[in-house]
């Protein structure tokens, strides 16, 4: 597996990651709000422009996927997924772990999220990755509810060689 910055062409196998992810969860979303967590290719295309988007690659198929947006000192992270048969193996971790680095290379002080109180996995990810709940808005998707969380971003403070003269 490995994971490299999504282009144009991505856009069509990245929708369907979407949808194939949360299709399990499409019950406990409002119509509307399904929509709007499962962007078409077009919409994915789109997004490539407001920000960076990663994928993971797992012979030769694209296998997750996770999105960004920066909004001056905050990265907007979204549309987090991998596909269930690609599941447990670090593939989402990775993909948290890559938006972070870009964090940091990019002066960011904040990730920030949203989720829904029944996406467990993905909180007790979030969670693992030292995200906390936080009681800023959103609250609600089209009637979903949404859930925001928040990590703050350590800078990397280069030491200097200590001299051995
Ligand atoms: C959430 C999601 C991206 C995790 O992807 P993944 O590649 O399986 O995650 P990882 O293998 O990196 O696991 C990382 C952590 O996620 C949590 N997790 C993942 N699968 C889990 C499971 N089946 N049960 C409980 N926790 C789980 C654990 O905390 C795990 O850490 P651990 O392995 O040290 O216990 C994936 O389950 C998914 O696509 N879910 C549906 C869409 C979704 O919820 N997206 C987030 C939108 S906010």
């Amino acid at each position: 597996m490995h994971i490299r910055r999504a282009v144009a062409t991505d856009a069509e196998a990245i929708a369907s990651v979407i949808a194939e992810s949360f299709a399990a969860y499409q019950t406990a979303y409002t119509p509307a709000a399904f929509t709007a967590t499962t962007p078409r290719p077009n919409q994915i295309e789109r997004r490539l422009h407001e920000g960076p988007m990663w994928v993971a690659v797992q012979r030769a198929t694209i296998v997750g996927t996770l999105s960004a947006v920066p909004q001056d000192a905050l990265l907007y992270l979204r549309s987090l997924a991998v596909l269930p048969m690609a599941r447990g193996q670090g593939i989402g971790r990775g993909l948290m772990e890559q938006a972070e680095q870009f964090a940091v290379a990019h002066a960011v002080t904040r990730l920030v999220l949203s989720t829904t109180p029944f996406l467990a996995h993905a909180i007790q990810l979030y969670t693992q990755l030292g995200f906390q709940t936080s009681t800023d808005g959103p609250y609600d998707l089209f009637g979903t509810p949404l859930l925001t969380m928040v990590k703050p971003v350590v800078p990397v403070i280069e030491t200097p060689r200590a001299s051995t003269v």
